[in-house]
């Protein structure tokens, strides 16, 4: 289950060799578009299932996945709190997730592009949600933290739900 995938780099890679199938849902219908010329080009496209959709809002109608995934989408949607409890209600067994790293220059450069954003009169925010939060909420909904990697601007973090399978 990839939640705003964009062009769907996870999925096409993971569906080489690792995953079945996978389910994109992204709230633009400019990044699926591109997704599923993408899929089809790499003959994957039988095995994704594409839907246009806030996940928040079509996740009660979705079949759980092994492995759910969110790169880069908390830091664009405001609403961290629903959307990772959606996201690990629908985890079988792992959730990986990239968010911006809290830092002095991530809070600042974030300021400046909600800047340029409200300049441009453009609604669209980026998040600098805070990661102890984000992470006490998959410890409640029973996930452990198994893997932490930092980038100078990205933070990756793997959880897998506590007690599964290796
Ligand atoms: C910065 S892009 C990242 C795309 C891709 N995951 C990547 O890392 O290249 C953020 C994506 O998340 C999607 N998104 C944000 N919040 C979402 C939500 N609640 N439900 C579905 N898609 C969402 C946006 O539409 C966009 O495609």
């Amino acid at each position: 289950m990839d939640i705003g995938g964009g062009i769907g780099a996870i999925h096409h890679e993971l569906l080489k060799d690792v995953a079945r199938a996978a389910t994109h849902v992204d709230a633009s219908s400019a990044y699926l578009k591109e997704a599923k010329e993408e899929a089809v080009r790499r003959g994957h496209g039988d095995r994704v299932n594409f839907i246009h959709a806030d996940f928040t809002d079509v996740a009660p109608e979705l079949p759980k996945a092994d492995l759910v995934t969110l790169d880069r989408v908390v830091c664009c949607y405001p609403d961290f709190r629903g959307l990772l409890k959606s996201a690990a209600d629908h985890s079988k067994s792992a959730i990986a997730l990239t968010y911006p790293r809290e830092t002095w220059y991530m809070r600042f450069g974030l300021r400046v592009i909600n800047f340029f954003q409200r300049l441009r009169k453009d609604p669209f925010r980026v998040f600098l949600h805070p990661v102890a939060e984000m992470d006490s909420l998959l410890k409640r909904e029973g996930f452990e933290r198994v893997s932490l990697r930092r980038l100078f601007v990205w933070e990756m973090a793997l959880y897998k739900k506590s007690g599964g399978a290796e």
